[in-house]
């Protein structure tokens, strides 16, 4: 049989090799303690819950949503946003649901890029950014991420023949898998870049509410200045990182995309937005129209409740976060692996000893195959992710103190 050419850069995927290794270390009576997945362990809300359960009682939910989702989820994303980041939206034209934000972000490109078009995308980097750009037919210039930069890309660095074919440039902060954060002046420069170059920018921002720093420390890193009050009574909070539509009010080039998986523990519900130019919006519209009809009524039901009710569950999740990287931190230093403490996300991203600085992957297969600990390579988030390892912080702090235990015995 033959599959198509875009199908090949896709074949070769570290984390299918890594579930390969974990699977074969449970096989061999390993005790696994996986903290190579983002997904949470934490459960959604009650409140949330039981509005998907009504709406299963209810017939009307029963049907297709077709492509707009539901005019109140529309509004509840689109208050939702203004509350955090001061920037009024129209939830009819700026407002797209999702089968998740990774749905979407990998859908875009084939709404932005031709065949053989560039993307310029973050290295390391969100896997499914670059399946979306190959699915499409197009080709990837990865934007180095290095310590020194704060992980932030330098645009000055990018090729003028590599601009030249360029269509479409991807940031994501606070940043999967190093944990950075950008300041809005950072934001501020890519619009203007992408202005400059006719690129369409796709912010990807899962992480906007997992941040620990203090409110007022915070606010001076990223300089964003006071946001505006609305006069939506929602309970949800100013967000403590900018959102890439406050370096770009007016929606020129810039697109965002949003999940209820990460601050709402809503993983497997399968629900997110986006948010942005009402041109992109449209393009993702029709994308999607050919491909999906939404998900179920009742999880937007439920994205409703969690987006527009009591938020105390969000900031139950951040502090729970909170006490685990601190756990995690304090462990690793304890055996004398030292890493920077993140300010966001739910990931700890650590360099390697020097004896394993080239070889992620054979670090991260050994562990999990001699403990039983399963952590990400560096290298299966991009070339310039090698020497690293990420570890996501899924478990309560007793099992990540284990496996640091576990992982001391494994480096000694
Ligand atoms: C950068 C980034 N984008 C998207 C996703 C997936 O989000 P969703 O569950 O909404 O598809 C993740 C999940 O880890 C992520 O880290």
């Amino acid at each position: 049989m033959q599959f198509s050419k875009r199908l090949q850069p896709l074949q070769s995927n570290v984390f299918a090799d890594m579930d390969r290794a974990k699977a074969a270390a449970l096989a061999a009576g390993r005790q696994l303690i996986d903290l190579s997945l983002g997904s949470s362990d934490l459960p959604a809300e009650p409140h949330v819950i039981e509005a998907i359960a009504q709406s299963l009682h209810n017939r009307t939910t029963h049907g297709y949503l077709l492509f707009n989702g539901t005019k109140d989820f529309r509004q509840a994303a689109a208050h939702w946003y203004e509350q955090k980041f001061g920037i009024t939206v129209d939830p009819e034209t700026e407002v797209l649901p999702l089968i998740g934000s990774q749905e979407g972000t990998a859908h875009l490109p084939l709404a932005v890029l031709n065949p053989g078009d560039f993307a310029l995308l973050l290295d390391p980097g969100y896997p499914s950014h670059a399946g979306g750009v190959y699915l499409a037919s197009g080709q990837i210039y990865p934007m180095p991420l290095l310590a020194e930069n704060n992980f932030l890309p330098v645009f000055a660095d990018i090729p003028a023949a590599v601009l030249a074919q360029s269509r479409l440039m991807v940031l994501s902060y606070p940043h999967n898998p190093t944990s950075a954060i950008a300041p809005l002046s950072f934001f501020q420069a890519a619009v203007a870049f992408c202005q400059q170059h006719n690129l369409v920018l796709v912010h990807d921002f899962p992480y906007v509410d997992l941040v620990f720093a203090q409110t007022g420390e915070l606010e001076t890193r990223i300089n964003s200045g006071p946001l505006p009050i609305t006069h939506y009574p929602l309970p949800v909070t100013k967000s403590l990182v900018p959102s890439i539509l406050q370096a770009d009010p007016e929606k020129s080039v810039s697109i965002e995309f949003f999940t209820l998986s990460k601050s709402y523990n809503m993983g497997g519900f399968r629900i997110g937005y986006a948010i942005g130019n009402a041109q992109l919006i449209q393009a993702l519209r029709q994308v999607k129209a050919a491909v999906d009809f939404n998900q179920y009524q009742g999880i937007l039901n439920g994205a409703i409740a969690a987006l527009t009710g009591p938020q105390a569950g969000v900031k139950a999740a951040v502090a729970t976060y909170c006490d685990r990287r601190d756990a995690f931190i304090t462990a690793l230093h304890r055996i004398g692996w030292h890493v920077p403490t993140p300010q966001a996300t739910m990931y700890i991203w650590a360099k390697l000893p020097p004896h394993w600085s080239q070889n992620s992957i054979e670090f991260c297969t050994q562990l999990v195959k001699q403990t039983g600990v399963a952590a990400s390579p560096g290298a299966g988030f991009g070339k310039f992710g090698e020497g690293y390892v990420r570890f996501a912080l899924v478990h309560d702090v007793p099992v990540l103190e284990t496996a640091v235990e576990r992982i001391a015995q494994f480096l000694s």
